[in-house]
C-alpha cells in the first residue's frame, strides 16, 4: 500500500465517483461536498474550482471561510477515501470540526488507510508552520478516536455539541 494525499483531478474521475458511490446518502466528511453527493462530470468539475480557491493562499476568501487543502486519499491510483485539511480556525472549526476531517470508503476500511493519510496531513501543517492541530470525532466514533490517539492525539475534552450537529464530541490535539 502506498498511500498519497492527491489534489481533486479529473485523471482519477471514475474512481473518485465510485468511492463517493459508496458512501451513499452518508455524508463524505472531509470531501469539499454535501451529501447526498452526486458523483457526476459537473459537481467534480465544481469541486476542483473550489478546491483550487481554498487552497489559494493569496486569494481572499469570504468572511467566516478559511482555506483548506481538500485532498483525496489515494493508493495504487485508486480513490479510497477523502481528507480535508483547514489551515486556521474559525468559531465553529475551533469548538467542533477541527483542523482535519477525513473519510475512507468503506471497502477500504481497517487497512491503515486513514492513518497513513492522517500522517501525511499532519506533515502538511508542519510544512505551513502549524506547531499543534485540533482533531475531533464523535465519542462513539472508536475507529476515528483510534486513528487520532495514533497519531499521538491527546484528548481536551468530550462535550455536548448537538446544537453544531454533534451528540458527544471529542477534542484531541496532536503536538507536531
Ligand atoms: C474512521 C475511519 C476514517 C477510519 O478509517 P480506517 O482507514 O479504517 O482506519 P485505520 O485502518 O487507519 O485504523 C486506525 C485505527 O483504528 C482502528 N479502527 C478502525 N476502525 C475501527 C472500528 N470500526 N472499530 C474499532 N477500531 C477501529 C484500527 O484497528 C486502527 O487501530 P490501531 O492503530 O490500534 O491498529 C473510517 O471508519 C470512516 O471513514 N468512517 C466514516 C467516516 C468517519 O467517521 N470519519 C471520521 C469523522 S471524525
Amino acid at each position: 500500500m502506498t498511500i498519497e494525499l492527491i489534489r481533486p483531478t479529473t485523471d482519477l474521475f471514475e474512481s473518485w465517483a465510485e468511492a463517493a458511490a459508496e458512501f451513499g446518502d452518508d455524508h463524505i466528511d472531509g470531501s469539499g461536498l454535501n451529501a447526498p453527493v452526486t458523483p457526476d462530470r459537473a459537481t467534480l468539475d465544481a469541486l476542483i474550482e473550489k478546491s483550487d480557491l481554498l487552497s489559494d493562499t493569496t486569494a481572499k476568501l469570504p468572511e467566516g471561510s478559511v482555506h483548506n487543502d481538500l485532498y483525496w486519499i489515494v493508493d495504487d491510483g485508486e480513490v479510497v477515501g477523502f481528507l480535508s485539511f483547514r489551515h486556521d480556525l474559525n468559531e465553529w472549526l475551533r469548538e467542533a470540526g477541527g483542523h482535519i476531517g477525513y473519510a475512507v470508503r468503506a471497502s477500504r476500511r481497517r487497512q491503515g488507510c486513514a492513518s497513513a493519510a492522517l500522517a501525511l496531513a499532519l506533515d502538511r501543517a508542519r510544512e505551513i508552520g502549524l506547531d499543534r492541530v485540533l482533531i475531533t470525532c464523535d465519542d462513539d466514533n472508536i475507529g476515528s478516536a483510534r486513528t487520532i490517539e495514533g497519531a499521538g492525539g491527546v484528548l481536551q475534552d468530550i462535550s455536548d455539541q448537538t446544537e453544531r450537529g454533534h451528540a458527544l464530541l471529542r477534542r484531541y490535539w496532536v503536538a507536531l
